[in-house]
């Protein structure tokens, strides 16, 4: 009796293992992507990018019929488990090639750069908004520093991570393809240089260029192909919240308040768009010239809340509707730390200049750790 009751349970147990072997075999395949679900996924394929998206991205992308087509690059799509077999063998060809490559060095000679600043030069006139791309560059160089966290280290411009998913398709990056796609042919004419070390670089040539500070900038940056270091999405300040959340933002970064304030003046600059973010309209007068236009304004002007009827959005007008204020804008005057900056800075362009110099210098450099000679520290010998 007992023999038979061992035999059954015998064979309960290698059933058991005979049905748990496929299972983890796509688990140790999806363990790489956490608390993905195999069916609910498509996934793509790039010469450069290994990515996944959620369903509804995919969705999005195929209804805007850019599924093959992204940032310049081929995708590849992977859906069905025939295609997902397929998938998976691709991927284990191409990421072998990955991981001798894991992180790309970027290169220090200094002429090297000049030759890419000025090929970055070339690409601001473009027929976009008021005549120049350089708002949209400088946003794609602060959203590729802003998802630094002092607490984890992950996150800032080390790495480049927002050509992967999930910061790739964070609802924050919209549009900013426009600005990593204009870069892509001065990427693929100085291929020495990484994509962090480019877009870093463009965000304060494009400062320069529209008449800013010198902000300093040092090169080095690896760009980071390793999965285990991607800041997770909805790290970016969402323009709706109060200065609560403003504040949690920037401390998190490690932004005092003071550098938040001279940070946000940088929205003196370029515009919102409808089909963007669905605020619209652009906060001074001359939004292709850097100065401290924006915190005048901001006092005064008489600020009335309306909605952008084609989205719902709410933003501030002022009185004859030509220029407009977000929600986290408007907090800086209702915050009494902020707004003792908002004062300072309306008053005083000089400081301005000086103060966003710094702190924007500081956010380039969020996420690197440098040794004695400058070099990047590659975070797998400290994370
Ligand atoms: C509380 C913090 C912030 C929030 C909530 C915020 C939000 C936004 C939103 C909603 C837009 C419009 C996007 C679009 O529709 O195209 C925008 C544009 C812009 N932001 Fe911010 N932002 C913040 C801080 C910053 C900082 C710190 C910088 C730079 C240092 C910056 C630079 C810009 C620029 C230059 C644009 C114009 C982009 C263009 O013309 O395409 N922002 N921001």
């Amino acid at each position: 009796m007992s023999q038979t009751f061992k035999l059954v349970q015998m064979q309960i147990t290698s059933l058991i293992s005979v049905l748990l072997v496929p299972f983890a075999f796509i688990q140790s395949f999806y363990s790489e992507f956490p608390g993905q679900n195999v069916w609910d996924r498509a996934y793509y394929l790039t010469d450069r990018y290994i990515v996944h998206t959620p369903k509804h991205i995919s969705q999005r992308l195929r209804a805007e019929k850019v599924r093959y087509v992204h940032n310049g690059f081929q995708f590849q799509q992977y859906q069905g488990y025939n295609s997902y077999l397929k998938f998976k063998r691709d991927c284990v060809s191409k990421r072998s090639l990955y991981h001798k490559r894991t992180f790309t060095k970027s290169t220090k000679d200094k002429k090297y750069i000049e030759r890419v600043k000025e090929a970055v030069k070339e690409v601001f006139p473009a027929d976009h908004d008021d005549g120049s791309l350089a708002p949209v560059i400088l946003r794609l160089a602060w959203h590729a520093c802003a998802t630094y966290n002092v607490e984890t280290k992950l996150g800032g411009s080390n790495g480049a991570t927002m050509r992967y998913i999930p910061e790739l398709t964070d609802e924050g990056n919209m549009g900013l393809e426009v600005a990593r796609a204009a870069l892509e042919p001065v990427k693929a004419e100085f291929p020495e240089v990484t994509y962090s070390d480019l877009w870093t670089l463009a965000g304060k040539v494009a400062i320069e260029h529209m008449g800013g500070p010198e902000i300093e900038w040092i090169p080095g940056r690896y760009d980071c192909m390793d999965l285990k270091y991607m800041p997770p999405a909805g790290l970016l300040p969402f323009a709706d919240k109060d200065a609560n959340h403003v504040r949690t933002t920037f401390t998190r970064m490690g932004m005092t308040d003071q550098e938040t304030v001279a940070l946000i003046g940088a929205h003196g600059l370029g515009r919102c768009h409808k089909h963007i973010s669905g605020w619209d309209g652009h906060w001074t007068q001359d939004p292709l010239r850097f100065s401290n236009e924006f915190y005048k304004a901001l006092v005064s002007e008489n600020w009335h809340q309306g909605t952008v009827p084609e989205t719902g959005r709410r933003q501030y007008y002022n009185d004859d509707e030509s220029l407009m204020m977000l929600n986290t804008d408007m907090e800086l005057l209702r915050d009494p730390s902020y707004k003792f900056f908002v004062m300072e800075y309306a008053k005083n362009e000089a400081r301005f200049f000086q103060d966003f110099a710094e702190a924007f210098a500081k956010l380039l450099e969020l996420g690197i750790r440098r040794d004695t000679k400058g070099d990047v520290v590659l975070r797998s010998t400290y994370m």
